[in-house]
C-alpha cells in the first residue's frame, strides 16, 4: 500500500530540505527523499552544499587562512611562531566533522518538523488518482503517492570532454576537498568561483597553483573594477592565473597530469601538475528521476523547464534550485524552496531574482548584489557611482587588512541603489546591508543617513554611499 503525502520533495539539498520544512510548517504532510550517503552508507542529507560544496569549502578556507595568517601575518602583530606545522589529516578531519554536524542537523530538523525522510533514489512512476506515484529505491524500497512533487535534484560537476573525473588525479569539487597530501603543483581549469576558492585553499597550504581560464577577461561576471582589484591581490599572493587560454588534450598518468594549452598570445604551452581540478561549471542533475516516464520537460541544456513560480509542465510538479534556470547558489535554491511551499499552501510565494547576492570567499572576499557598472552602461541606465577604500577605514587598519573597496551604484535621478560591489575583508557579511536596502528599494542617501557603529568595516558602506553624493567624510 502506497504511503500518501501532500508533498513529496525529491532531493534534500538546500532547495529540497528547506521546501520540505516550510511545507510542513504550513500544515502539510511531507516526505523528503535523498540519495546521498556517507562512506559507510548512512544518509547524508544536505546535498552538494553540505557534503561537497558550500560548507566543506568554507571549513577548508577558514583552516587554510589560519595557517597562512600564522605563517606570514602574525609577526606583524608581534606574535612569534616557532615550528609551525600542518597536520593535513586533522584539517581534513575537522572539515568532515563540520559536514557531519550539518547532515545530523538536517535529520534533526526533519524530525522536529515531522518531515518523513526516505534514504534512496526517488523516481516518477506515473500520474495516478490523487497525484503522482513515486518510487523510492534505497535502504528499503517504498511506494509513495504525492499530491504535489518538488524536484530538487541539484547539479553535478561538468567534466572536460574525454577527461572523466577519477577524483585521484582529475578532480571535481569532491576530490579537490580531500587531496591526501598537499600537492607540489596543482593545476586548475576555470578561474570561476570553485577555481578561485579551492585554488586559494591549496595555495595557502603550500601548493604552487596555476589556474587556466578560457575567457579573455578575469572574473567577467563581477564588476570590472572589482575583478581588477581582486586579480592584483591574487597575483600578489602567488596564485598564477592565465586568461584567454585554450586547453588541449590532457594526459594523466599515475604520477603526473600534463595539460597542453595555447596561451592568450597564441603560443603553445604545457603545464605538468600533480593533480588537476576541473571547475568549468556544473550541469543539472536529473538522472534516475524518471523524467521520460512522465514527460517532465527539460530544456536543451538539461534544466527542468519552470515558469517564474517554479511550476513545471506537469500538474502539481514543481522544481527548484540548481536543476532549474538561474544562478547555482544555495540561498537562491532555499528562496525557491520556501516560495514553492507557500504556493502549494495557496499563499503568494515570491523570489526577487534581481536581489540575489553573490559571494566569493577568497581573501580578499568578493561580494556583490544588483547590476555592475558595465551592465548599467550596456542597458543605457544613467547612474552615479561612489567608492570608498578600506585603506581609509579604521577597523580595516586595525585588522591589518586594507585591501579593496566598497562601491555603490545609484540611479542618477532617483538615487535608488542599483548595485553594490565589494572586494575586501568580510565582504560576505557586509553585502547583506546592501541586499536589505535594495529589497526595500532604498536610496544611496538612506545608507548614508543610517548610523553605523564605529569602528566597523560597515562604515565603508556608509562612506561609499556618501561618495555617491561626493561627500565622503573620511577620504
Ligand atoms: P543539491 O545541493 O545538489 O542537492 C540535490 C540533492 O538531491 C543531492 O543530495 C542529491 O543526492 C539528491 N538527488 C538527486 N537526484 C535524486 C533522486 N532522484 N532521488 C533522491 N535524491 C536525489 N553556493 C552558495 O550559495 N554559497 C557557497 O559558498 C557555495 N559554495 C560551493 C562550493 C562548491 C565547491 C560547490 C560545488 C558548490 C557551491 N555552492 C555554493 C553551490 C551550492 O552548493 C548549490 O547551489 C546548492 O547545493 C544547490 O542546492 P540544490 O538543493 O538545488 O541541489
Ligand atoms: P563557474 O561558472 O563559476 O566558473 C567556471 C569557469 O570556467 C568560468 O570562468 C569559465 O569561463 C571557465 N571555463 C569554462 N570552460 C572552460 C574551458 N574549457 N577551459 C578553461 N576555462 C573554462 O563554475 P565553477 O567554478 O565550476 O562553479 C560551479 C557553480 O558552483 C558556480 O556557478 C557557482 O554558482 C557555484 N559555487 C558557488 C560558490 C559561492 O557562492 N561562493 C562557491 C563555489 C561554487
Amino acid at each position: 500500500m502506497a504511503k500518501q503525502f501532500d508533498v513529496v520533495v525529491i532531493g534534500a539539498g538546500p532547495g529540497g530540505y528547506i521546501a520540505a520544512i516550510r511545507a510542513a510548517q504550513l500544515g502539510m504532510s511531507v516526505a523528503c527523499i535523498d540519495a546521498w550517503s556517507t562512506a559507510d552508507g548512512k544518509p547524508a542529507p544536505g546535498g552538494t552544499c553540505t557534503n561537497v560544496g558550500c560548507i566543506p569549502s568554507k571549513a577548508l578556507l577558514q583552516s587554510s587562512e589560519h595557517y597562512e595568517q600564522a605563517a606570514t601575518h602574525f609577526s606583524e602583530h608581534g606574535i612569534e611562531v616557532k615550528g609551525l606545522g600542518l597536520k593535513l589529516d586533522t584539517l581534513i578531519g575537522r572539515k568532515d566533522s563540520v559536514v557531519k554536524q550539518n547532515n545530523e542537523g538536517i535529520l534533526y530538523l526533519f524530525k522536529k518538523n515531522k518531515v518523513t525522510f526516505f534514504h534512496g533514489t526517488g523516481s516518477f512512476v506515473a500520474q495516478v488518482d490523487g497525484g503522482w506515484s513515486i518510487k523510492v529505491s534505497g535502504t528499503s524500497d517504498e511506494d509513495l503517492v504525492a499530491k504535489h512533487v518538488v524536484v530538487a535534484t541539484g547539479s553535478s560537476p561538468r567534466a572536460l570532454p574525454g577527461l572523466p573525473f577519477d577524483e585521484k588525479k582529475i578532480l571535481s569539487n569532491d576530490g579537490a576537498l580531500r587531496i591526501p597530501a598537499v600537492p607540489k603543483k596543482l593545476g586548475v581549469i576555470g578561474a570561476g568561483v570553485i577555481g578561485l576558492e579551492l585554488g586559494s585553499v591549496w595555495r595557502r597550504l603550500g601548493a604552487e597553483v596555476t589556474i587556466l581560464e578560457a575567457m579573455p577577461d578575469f572574473l567577467a561576471v563581477a564588476d570590472q573594477q572589482v575583478s581588477k582589484e581582486a586579480l592584483k591581490a591574487f597575483n600578489k599572493q602567488g596564485l598564477k592565473i592565465q586568461t584567454g587560454v585554450k586547453i588541449g588534450e590532457v594526459k594523466a598518468t599515475a604520477k603526473t597530469v600534463t595539460v597542453p594549452y595555447t596561451d592568450a598570445s597564441g603560443a603553445e604551452q604545457s603545464l605538468a601538475v600533480d593533480h588537476l581540478i576541473v571547475s568549468i561549471g556544473r550541469v543539472p542533475h536529473t538522472e534516475g528521476l524518471g523524467v521520460e516516464t512522465v514527460g517532465l520537460k527539460l530544456d536543451e541544456r538539461g534544466f527542468v523547464v519552470v515558469d517564474d513560480d517554479c511550476r513545471t509542465n506537469l500538474t502539481n510538479v514543481w522544481a527548484v534550485g540548481d536543476v532549474v534556470r538561474g544562478p547555482m547558489l544555495a540561498h537562491k535554491a532555499e528562496e525557491e524552496g520556501v516560495a514553492v511551499a507557500e504556493h502549494i499552501a495557496g499563499q503568494h510565494g515570491h523570489v526577487n531574482y534581481a536581489v540575489i547576492p553573490s559571494v566569493i570567499y577568497t581573501s580578499p572576499e568578493i561580494a556583490w548584489v544588483g547590476r555592475s557598472e558595465q551592465q548599467l552602461k550596456t542597458a543605457g541606465v544613467e547612474y552615479k557611482a561612489g567608492s570608498f577604500p578600506f585603506l581609509a577605514n579604521g577597523r580595516a587598519r586595525a585588522l591589518g587588512d586594507t585591501t579593496g573597496f566598497v562601491k555603490v551604484l545609484a540611479d542618477a535621478k532617483t538615487d535608488e541603489v542599483l548595485g553594490v560591489h565589494i572586494v575586501g575583508p568580510m565582504a560576505s557579511e557586509l553585502i547583506s546591508e546592501a541586499v536589505t536596502i535594495m529589497e526595500f528599494r532604498g536610496a544611496a542617501e538612506d545608507i548614508a543617513r543610517i548610523c553605523h557603529a564605529h569602528p566597523t568595516l560597515s562604515e565603508a558602506m556608509k562612506e561609499a554611499a556618501l561618495a555617491v553624493d561626493k561627500r565622503t567624510l573620511n577620504f
